[in-house]
């Protein structure tokens, strides 16, 4: 598995768009992960969970409403339901119409443009699952992107059983410093990456992660400044929300 990642990462420090190019085009959209690519990112980060029906979209929050002209919780919709959203307008008038991708979407427009693909599980299922781990490993297997993706999650149980149904690809555990720390639940649970906030980083914790083989993927850095620090401590991969500015700050 670590010598998949080696030949997606080989040997420096990566610059994913966080919900694609998000600081200049609607977040987790089309348009974002288009630009993202345009402007050289290595990668993008997006947020996946389920609608009512079963499909899988890609959306962060667990409602439209900050993010569309629409009200409720996308699991209470159709995926017919999300296509009549508006996903683009809240942002700004030039991406009226833009609608909220399926990750089946997002794989067929970009997936040959990017090295990595790091596609995180929001769920709020503790002890029984929804489905969204077995959808998610449908995807990635229909678009054959195995060997270009990174599965995350806040929630270890869903990390757990995603790995039953795909264990052939690598997950991420996400954790921050405002979230009551479950790390104990991967304690014994292989996993490939690690994907803190960025001000949990400093030394230590770099000598750590690298010694056990773990990959440092940390988030949503958007001062060069800060991000050439964490280049130096030798994070893996940098999410942020402005690819152009952050790549340009690790240009050398
Ligand atoms: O995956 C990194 C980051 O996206 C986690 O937080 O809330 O932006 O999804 P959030
Ligand atoms: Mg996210």
């Amino acid at each position: 598995m670590q010598s998949k990642l080696d030949a997606i990462y080989r040997g420096r420090t990566l610059v994913l768009g966080h919900r694609g190019a998000s600081a200049y085009a609607p977040m987790n959209t089309l348009p974002a992960f288009m630009l993202a690519a345009d402007q050289g990112a290595d990668g993008i980060e997006l947020d996946v969970q389920l609608t009512h029906d079963g499909h899988l979209i890609v959306l962060h929050d667990f409602t439209v409403d900050h993010t569309t002209d629409g009200h409720g919780f996308a699991r209470d919709m159709t995926l017919a339901q999300i296509r009549q959203l508006d996903a683009g307008l809240w942002f700004g008038e030039a991406f009226r119409g833009t609608r909220i991708p399926t990750l089946d979407e997002v794989f067929q427009a970009v997936g040959q443009r990017f090295r990595l693909i790091n596609v995180e599980i929001k769920s709020e299922s503790w002890e029984t699952t929804d489905g969204v781990e077995a959808a998610v490993a449908k995807s990635i297997l229909r678009f054959n992107m195995i060997d270009h993706v990174i599965v995350s999650s806040f929630n270890a149980m869903a990390l757990r059983r995603f790995r039953a149904v795909l264990p052939e690809a690598a997950i991420g555990y996400l954790y921050a410093p405002d979230n009551p720390s479950t790390y104990h639940l991967m304690d014994d649970f292989p996993h490939e990456a690690r994907h803190p906030h960025y001000s949990l980083i400093d030394q230590h914790l770099m000598t750590w992660d690298h010694d056990h083989h773990y990959r440092v993927n940390t988030w949503t850095v958007n001062d060069p400044a800060v991000a050439r620090s964490l280049r130096q401590l030798g994070v893996d991969a940098i999410m942020t929300d402005y690819p152009n500015k952050i790549i340009e700050a690790l240009r050398d």
